[in-house]
């Protein structure tokens, strides 16, 4: 088990280059088994749920190579379309094995997905939706198992009760190889889902809409191999606007899309924090002190759940009260105990969390209970005063890349520990 130590009190300073977007890359890594040739994808992070996810392509028996971000997948010699390696049920992206092995075989089995313990997340809709194009599922011994009635999947309308994105991603991929029109009303518009689709396109579907309030997608017989680079993280750069922000530093975020990242910017510049945006940099410093703002996480264009533990750190150290309501996945909000441990003050009432400003956190061992939690105890860590140590450095591992080589580049003393030894070096300033 490895941990992050990390020495909080220096604003960070300097530039931080963004990854390819995970959620992207999980979906358009699983899409390029939808046609039999090879794909070749280009700015894929070397984050773990990527890593566990190529390997259940491999499984399948598909030929995948890995190197300095590009990805090559040849998925001619896949057989059967079962993905039923126990490691697959660890991340929620195994699911899109589903929509892609039923788009080219017709049926698939795979696991149950699983992912970061956020509270319910249940795939009701990607049912819905894989039935209402013909298919039978059953769910049976912890497997998800799919089959075309008539060995076909027949286009057809398909509206969501909730803008999931995982469910807009799998029926956009299935319905490709449908025969006919499928429309999905009320889809997920999040950038990954249009990133996906525009791969799905560069293929040779017929995907338009994606984005918008209905996506409407006309099947074609085959899809063929393309060569795909996949958008920047929308999360990670987010991620490190609130690093120079909660540092009081001054950071130059390169090689992202500053329209991905409005509701953030609007946020953090409603709290006094400076945001000026390039073509495709943000910088983010601070000159004045921050205050408390009122956040509610939606779907996109609004202000993505996903970034609502690393504003809450955020909030815990500016001036005044900042309420943050969680409307995607209400239950997450349990990495506060861990915040309340580093000395914030945070009272959480079903979905909101009220978090009062305090002077300043002090360092404490605590505990990475999910990706995303993770990230806003790192980002506490190095806001607080002395020295953190944070456990479960798994869950961060797998979705941002490289994060203590990003920080301490621009100055942060962090370092990446296995069983309590350092295993790189601390920078001093
Ligand atoms: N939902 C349903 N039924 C479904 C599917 C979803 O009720 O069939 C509900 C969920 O319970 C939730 C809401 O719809 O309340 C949104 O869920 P969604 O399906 O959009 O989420 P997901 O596909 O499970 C992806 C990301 C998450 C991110 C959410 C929301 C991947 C692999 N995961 O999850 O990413 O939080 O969309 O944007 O793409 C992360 O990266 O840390 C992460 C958790």
């Amino acid at each position: 088990m490895e941990q992050l130590k990390i020495v909080g009190g220096v604003p960070l300073k300097g530039e931080i280059e963004v990854s390819g977007a995970k959620n992207a890359a999980l979906a358009i890594l699983a899409a390029a088994v939808l046609n039999e040739g090879q794909c070749v994808v280009d700015n894929v992070p070397d984050v773990l749920d990527i890593r566990t996810l190529l390997r259940g392509i491999e499984d399948l028996g598909a030929s995948v190579s890995y190197c300095r971000g590009r990805v090559k997948i040849d998925a001619g010699s896949i057989k059967r379309p079962v993905a039923d390696r126990d490691y697959m049920h660890k991340i929620r992206g195994s699911y899109y094995l589903l929509g892609a092995l039923l788009g080219r075989f017709k049926e698939a089995e795979v696991v149950m997905p699983g992912g970061c313990a956020i509270g319910s997340r249940p795939i009701d809709q990607h049912i819905k939706g894989f039935e209402a194009l013909g298919c039978q599922i059953v769910v049976e011994h912890g497997m998800i198992r799919a089959k075309a009635i008539d060995k076909q999947l027949i286009g057809t309308n398909i509206y969501l009760d909730v803008a999931s994105v995982g469910a807009t991603i799998n029926i956009m991929m299935a319905a490709c190889l449908a025969k006919g029109q499928t429309t999905i009303e009320n889809p997920a518009k999040e950038p990954h889902v249009v990133d996906v689709a525009n791969f799905l396109n560069s293929m040779g579907a017929n995907v338009k809409g994606a984005g918008t309030d209905m996506i409407r997608i006309e099947g074609v017989e085959r899809l063929s191999p393309s060569q795909y680079a996949i958008i920047p993280d929308q999360i990670e750069a987010g991620t490190y606007m609130v690093a120079a922000a909660i540092t009081g530093g001054d950071l130059l975020i390169k090689n992202l899309i500053p329209k991905h990242m409005e509701a953030i910017s609007a946020k953090l510049q409603e709290m006094a924090v400076q945001v000026e945006e390039y073509d495709d940099a943000i910088r983010v410093y601070v000159n004045q002190p921050l205050k408390g703002c009122n956040v509610k996480t939606l779907f996109y264009p609004g202000f993505p759940t996903d970034m609502q533990p690393q504003f809450t750190a955020l909030m815990s150290v500016v001036n005044g009260t900042s309420v943050m309501t969680e409307s995607v996945f209400v239950s997450r909000f349990q990495y506060t105990d861990e915040l309340r441990r580093m000395g914030a003050d945070i009272k959480v009432e079903a979905n909101t969390a009220i978090v009062k400003g305090v002077d300043e956190l002090t360092g404490a061992e605590v505990k990475a209970k999910d990706l995303r939690a993770g990230a806003a105890l790192v980002l506490a860590g190095l806001a607080a005063n002395g020295e953190s140590i944070i456990h479960h450095l798994e869950y961060i591992d797998r979705g941002y890349e490289h994060i203590e080589h990003k920080l301490s580049a621009c100055g942060a003393r962090i370092i990446r520990m296995s069983e309590g030894k350092e295993k790189g070096h601390l920078q001093l300033v």
